[in-house]
């Protein structure tokens, strides 16, 4: 089966999020399941560089003017480029400027993603044809329209990995997109009178996924559907939206072979974990002590991540003589607000605003607890990341992290099967109940270090949802 992926970001060339990390795995663990996979993506100047050796396949005349489409492979797998100076060629995120304004184009550069996703099964590529286009969020979403105005010469499957970011904008684009007016209607990709390209990904695809089963449920609601919930619990009911859980690189993230480690180790041998924790200790001015459990985080701040939630718990951490190291970026009061904390606590507090991939190995190779107090959660990774190091999860239940941390109760810890800790009502009251627990196991290092064994022993490789997606191309109707 010839599948075509459609999307914005592919690790470790380009990456703003989880996205990322799904696209430089899963069409590996595809092919390796017997699929013949493709990626096509924007020519950003990030992946045109860390691609160098591509034919071209074509030179088109398209709404978004004359582009290139390029062909290369990356680590195995075979990825198409849109060659597009005009439109792709700029530094720093794909999305937006310096000032965090989205491009004022926006609507142009991704409209041009779905309509080449749709040529592409068309015989664009004379020796190559999608089967099914798999559309990521909303960049994609446009591959839909189009597939849908051609009759559907592939089948269409949208995959949601955040429902927050919904790519609207105005109608008066829709000539210039050439998509029909009859589009423009609720039963359609019209959204509160704006074009909503996730919209547009959901209503034309034959088969809608999100990446964890939790989420796939959370969606149908209105807590959490960002106005999308009817449609996707009508796709429910009809037995269109599905639950599939994304993997891990185990080859990236796993302490025995991660080589950012300073120290590596396995669950039979924790000593290096804890002398990771002894250098990020000494590297970031904590006090340098094992005594005491490191929490740390590694995440966007964004309202989504709740880490407003952490910074209200922080007093039960300090009372208690803990550490946090956080890294991360974004909200601009969420890095003010942590900055001035670890400035007041320099011993048990250290703060890095930034994004940085080798920082974020060590840190969760160093630290004893990851906290991830999302108020909503597609999947997450960092948490498999966590369970993989060892480093046990503090999360919130819901999306991903419910479905993949098993909380330290005493029915779970006496079962053998606890994880980690798990908090239901989004409060920071809720949180500091769920640190007490963590102080409480941590005095037991006994019982402390079985949890991490059986944490390390979890295993959400993406060959199984490798699988499960080729199992849902196969039936799609
Ligand atoms: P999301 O995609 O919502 O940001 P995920 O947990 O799915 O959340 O994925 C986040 C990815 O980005 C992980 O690979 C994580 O390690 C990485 N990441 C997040 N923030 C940073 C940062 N500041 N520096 C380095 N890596 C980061
Ligand atoms: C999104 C979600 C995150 C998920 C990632 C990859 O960015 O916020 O929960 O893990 O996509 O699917």
């Amino acid at each position: 089966m010839r599948v075509l992926h459609a999307c914005s970001e592919l690790f470790p060339l380009l990456k703003t999020g989880g996205l990322a990390d799904v696209i430089g795995s899963l069409p590996g663990a595809q092919i390796a399941a017997g699929a013949d996979v493709r990626l096509l993506l924007p020519g950003f100047p990030a992946l045109l560089a860390g691609i160098p050796d591509t034919v071209i396949v074509t030179e088109v005349n398209t709404f978004a003017g004359r582009v290139t489409l390029r062909y290369g492979t990356y680590n195995n797998v075979g990825v198409y480029l849109i060659d597009a100076p005009h439109l792709y060629d700029r530094s720093g995120s794909p999305y937006h400027d310096s000032s965090q304004l989205d491009y004022g184009d926006n609507y142009k550069r991704f409209g041009l993603l779905g309509w080449i996703a749709c040529e592409l099964a068309c015989g664009i590529d004379f020796y190559w044809q999608a089967e099914v286009v798999h559309g990521h969020d909303w960049h994609a979403g446009l591959a839909g329209a189009y597939l849908a105005t051609k009759g559907y010469p592939a089948r269409f499957v949208f995959t949601v990995h955040n429902l927050a970011y919904q790519g609207l904008f105005s109608p008066h684009h829709l000539d210039e997109l050439q998509l029909p007016w009859h589009f423009m209607q609720p039963e359609g990709l019209e959204f509160y009178g704006q074009i909503s390209y996730l919209k547009a990904g959901l209503y034309y695809a034959h088969k809608i996924t999100a990446v964890s089963p939790t989420y796939a449920q959370e969606i149908t609601r209105p807590e959490f559907g960002f106005g999308m919930e009817h449609l996707l619990s009508q796709r429910r009911d009809w037995g269109k939206l599905e639950g599939i859980l994304n993997g891990v690189d185990y080859n990236t993230w796993s302490p025995q072979k991660d080589a950012l480690l300073p120290q590596s180790y396995h669950a039979k041998k924790l000593s290096g974990k804890a002398e990771n924790k002894a250098q990020l200790q000494s590297a970031t001015g904590l006090s340098i002590t094992p005594d005491v459990p490191l929490f740390c985080v590694v995440s966007r701040l964004s309202d989504q991540k709740g880490l407003d939630l952490l910074l209200e718990a922080l007093p039960t951490l300090l009372d208690e003589g803990c550490q946090l190291m956080l890294l991360g970026s974004g909200d601009a009061d969420l890095q003010h607000a942590y900055l001035a904390m670890a400035e007041r606590h320099p011993q048990q507090i250290a703060v890095k605003i930034g994004y940085d991939e080798n920082l974020a190995h060590r840190i969760i190779g160093a630290a004893d607890v990851i906290v991830i107090p999302s108020r909503f959660e597609p999947c997450g990774l960092t948490q498999l990341y966590g369970l993989k190091y060892g480093t046990l999860p503090l999360v919130r239940h819901t999306g991903g992290l419910a479905d993949t941390v098993v909380d330290c109760s005493l029915e779970n810890l006496a079962d053998k099967t606890a994880t980690g800790f798990v908090f239901r009502d989004c409060q920071a009251s809720e949180l500091s109940n769920a640190m007490r627990r963590v102080f409480a196991l941590w005095a037991e290092p006994v019982k402390w270090k079985r949890v991490q064994r059986q944490a390390m022993s979890m295993d959400f490789s993406w060959d199984i949802a490798a699988k499960k997606y080729l199992q849902m191309y196969s039936q799609l109707e």
